[in-house]
């Protein structure tokens, strides 16, 4: 198969693991350059990780050795990059969320329709090793048919947004931040959502603390509801109690539980590819189920700080192999629009005090199983890539 040209746009802190894995990882990319509004961002990874070029944003929109663009900009600025590129014939993978507003996204999805190019969304992390195997164990009827389900996540979003500085901005509350990997991970589990009903609280007023990051900052406020409690009334007939509360402490409290006629699942960390899942049923000593599928996070090919990220690129890799097999991607801007309009929905619900009914539907296909290896510092991936390709 022929590999498919690729370039980074965004080279700031996750740019770093999607380049390593982009370069090592998947046979199907080519990583041909980086690019950034900050030239030099981009000239240091591409020192760093060994990119033969560096080009302005411009110039990979009008490269024609460049046919996929991974978007990496903060979410604010994602729907004008997406925007140019699609405008330039590319097809684009995006990090999360794919716009800030349903309206952006619905336009870019349109726009992708119209000129017959790929748009991709993460969070890829249902892809990973950790959902892939809780989709199995839904789909062959292990916990039987799902009634209810309990997602919730919690961090100090205000205090984070000393350190990641684009989270001081829209969408940088932790339901769009972090809320998302919880939405995304129940999409891929139980498909679309029908309806929404919510409260909200806003995120404070926040005076800079770590100083020396922050000399002479003025108090900021996250634009959007810091806490979101929600149901979620999902097509399955699944309903779904969700909070997300980024106005209290770092010291996460992840719960995501799916509660079935057969059994329950807590299923791991959606926010990481390897969360571990496991099984409950009556009078039975809980049980944790092996991974069916690789991408599990672990990436032992030569160490580097941000090895923690996992194995982001994974949801760009698989729409290159559709791109190239001329089947939709998995997580497709379907997927992506479905989980922002179940964000917005809940923010528009909280401040209407109303159910907010949803009109998008996506279907994403579960993953073949496949092994990653890391047999050989991961130089062996065994079958996993195999699993990316129909
Ligand atoms: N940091 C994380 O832990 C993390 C994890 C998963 C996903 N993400 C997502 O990845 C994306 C980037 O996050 P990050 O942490 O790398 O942010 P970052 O601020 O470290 O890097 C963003 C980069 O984008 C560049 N940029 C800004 N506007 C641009 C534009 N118009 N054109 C080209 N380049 C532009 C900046 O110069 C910067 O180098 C966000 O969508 C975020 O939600 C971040």
């Amino acid at each position: 198969m022929e590999k498919v040209k690729t370039a980074v746009v965004g080279c700031g802190m996750i740019s770093n693991i999607y380049i390593k894995n982009l370069k090592n990882l998947f046979s199907i990319i080519d990583l041909v350059a980086v690019a950034d509004i900050d030239p030099a961002a981009a000239k240091e990874k591409a020192e760093c990780y060994g990119v033969s070029r560096v080009m302005t944003v411009d110039e990979a929109a009008a490269s024609p050795d460049v046919e996929l663009v991974i978007n990496l900009t903060p979410a604010y600025v994602h729907y004008g990059v997406i925007k140019k590129m699609l405008e330039a014939g590319k097809h684009v993978w995006t990090e999360k969320v794919m716009t800030v507003t349903v309206n952006e996204a619905r336009e870019l999805c349109a726009l992708a329709e119209r000129k017959g190019l790929y748009l991709g969304v993460a969070p890829d992390t249902v892809l990973g090793a950790g959902i892939q195997t809780a989709r199995r164990a839904l789909d062959t009827g292990m916990i039987g048919e799902i009634t209810s389900g309990l997602a919730v996540i919690n961090r100090n979003q205000s205090l984070n947004a000393e350190v990641f500085t684009f989270l001081r901005g829209k969408g940088g509350t932790l339901p769009y931040d972090v809320g998302i990997y919880y939405i995304g991970a129940l999409l891929c589990l139980l498909g679309p959502v029908k309806s929404v009903k919510a409260f909200g609280a806003p995120a404070p007023a926040h005076e800079p603390q770590f100083l020396f990051r922050n000399a002479g900052a003025e108090p900021w406020q996250i634009p959007g509801c810091g806490v979101l409690s929600a149901s979620l009334r999902f097509r399955c007939g699944a309903l779904v109690s969700v909070l997300f509360d980024g106005n209290t402490v770092n010291a996460s409290q992840h719960t995501l539980t799916l509660f079935g006629t057969r059994g329950i699942l807590k299923v791991g960390d959606p926010d990481t590819f390897g969360g571990r899942n496991t099984l409950l049923y009556a009078d039975q000593q809980e049980c944790a189920l092996p991974f069916t599928h690789g991408y599990d996070g672990s990436n032992t090919l030569y160490p580097t700080p941000f090895d923690f990220y996992g194995h982001r690129g994974v949801g760009a890799a698989e729409m290159a192999y559709a791109i190239r097999q001329g089947r939709p991607n998995r997580c497709g801007r379907e997927y992506g629009l479905h989980c922002l309009e179940v964000l917005e929905g809940m923010e528009r619900s909280a401040s209407a005090g109303e159910t907010v009914e949803l009109d998008t539907r996506f279907a994403m296909k579960p993953l073949k199983p496949g092994y990653y290896s890391s047999f050989m510092g991961g130089l062996s991936r065994a079958d996993a890539e195999l699993s990316l390709k129909d």
